[in-house]
C-alpha cells in the first residue's frame, strides 16, 4: 500500500457529525425546500432574492462557532500529512471544514459557501457575509451581478479535468458520506474500479444507492468510522 495514491471522496455525510444539515436524509435540507426554486440558474433568475435569501442562511449557519470540524475530517488531514503517496480529497460539500481540519489536497467540484462569483467579470471573492442583489462587485464595482459560487443543478462541476487526473492515478478510493445520487460525481466508483487494481471503499451511514460498486463497505457514523479507517491504513503502511 506505501506507495498508493489515494482519492477520498466526500458528501454531506461527513458533515453531518459537524451539525451540517445533509440533503436527503428524512430531516434534510430537500425535505425542506424545493431544488428547484432554489439551486438552479432558472431560479436565482426568476427570484434571486430568494436563492440568495437560502444560501445567507446555510453560510450563516456555517460560520456559527458552533460548528467546526469533526473527527472525520481530521483524521483525512492526517492522513494527507502522513500517507507516503498523494492523497486527494474531492468534495461534493460547499463548506470549509476540510479546510478547518487542515486538508491541503482539496477539490471542491460543487463550489464553495464562502466565495462569491460576479456574473459581469468572473472575479471570484471570499464572502463571509451576506449577498444580495444590491451587492458590489469589489473588482468590477458593478452591483447586481454576485452570486454565491456554488454548482447548481443543470450547470458543469468544477475542475472535472483535474478530477479524473486524480481517479486515473490512484489505488485506493474511498468514498465518504455520500447517497451516491448525483452525478457525475455518483459515477467515479465506476469509473476507478475499471481498473481491477483499484481498492473501492464505502464509508457511510447506510448502504448508498451505489453500494454494490464497492469491494468494502463499513456503516456508521463517519466520526468514528473514518478515523478507524485511517488509523488501519497507516498501521498498514
Ligand atoms: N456519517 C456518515 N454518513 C452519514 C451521516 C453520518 N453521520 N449522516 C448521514 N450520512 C449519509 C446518509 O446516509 C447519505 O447516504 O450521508 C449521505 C448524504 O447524502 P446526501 O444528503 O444526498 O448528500 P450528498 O451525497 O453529499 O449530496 C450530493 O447533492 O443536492 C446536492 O449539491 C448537493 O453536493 C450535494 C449533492
Amino acid at each position: 500500500m506505501r506507495d498508493n495514491k489515494i482519492v477520498v471522496l466526500t458528501g454531506a455525510g461527513i458533515s453531518a457529525c459537524s451539525g451540517v444539515s445533509t440533503f436527503r436524509d428524512a430531516d434534510g435540507i430537500w425535505s425542506r425546500v424545493s431544488i428547484d426554486d432554489v439551486a438552479t440558474p432558472e431560479a436565482f433568475a426568476r427570484d434571486p432574492a430568494r436563492v440568495h435569501g437560502f444560501y445567507n442562511d446555510r453560510r450563516r449557519a456555517l460560520l456559527d462557532p458552533q460548528i467546526q470540524a469533526n473527527s472525520a475530517h481530521k483524521a483525512l488531514a492526517v492522513l494527507e500529512k502522513t500517507w507516503p503517496a498523494e492523497v486527494w480529497i474531492v468534495t461534493q460539500n460547499v463548506d470549509d471544514l476540510h479546510e478547518r481540519a487542515g486538508s491541503e489536497n482539496l477539490i471542491h467540484m460543487h463550489g464553495e459557501l464562502i466565495k462569491a462569483r460576479c456574473d459581469a467579470c468572473s472575479g471570484i471573492h471570499r464572502w463571509r457575509t451576506d449577498l444580495s442583489v444590491d451587492s458590489r462587485c469589489p473588482v468590477c464595482n458593478r452591483i447586481g451581478n454576485l452570486r454565491p459560487d456554488v454548482v447548481w443543478f443543470g450547470e458543469q462541476p468544477q475542475a472535472m479535468e483535474m478530477i479524473y487526473q486524480a481517479l486515473k492515478d490512484c489505488q485506493l478510493f474511498i468514498s465518504i458520506g455520500t447517497s451516491g445520487t448525483v452525478y457525475p460525481a455518483a459515477g467515479f466508483v465506476d469509473a476507478v474500479a475499471a481498473r481491477p487494481q483499484v481498492r473501492t471503499v464505502e464509508l457511510n451511514l447506510q448502504p448508498s444507492e451505489g453500494a454494490s460498486l464497492f469491494a468494502e463497505t463499513r456503516y456508521g457514523p463517519a466520526s468514528q468510522i473514518v478515523p478507524e479507517f485511517v488509523a488501519e491504513l497507516l498501521s498498514e503502511r
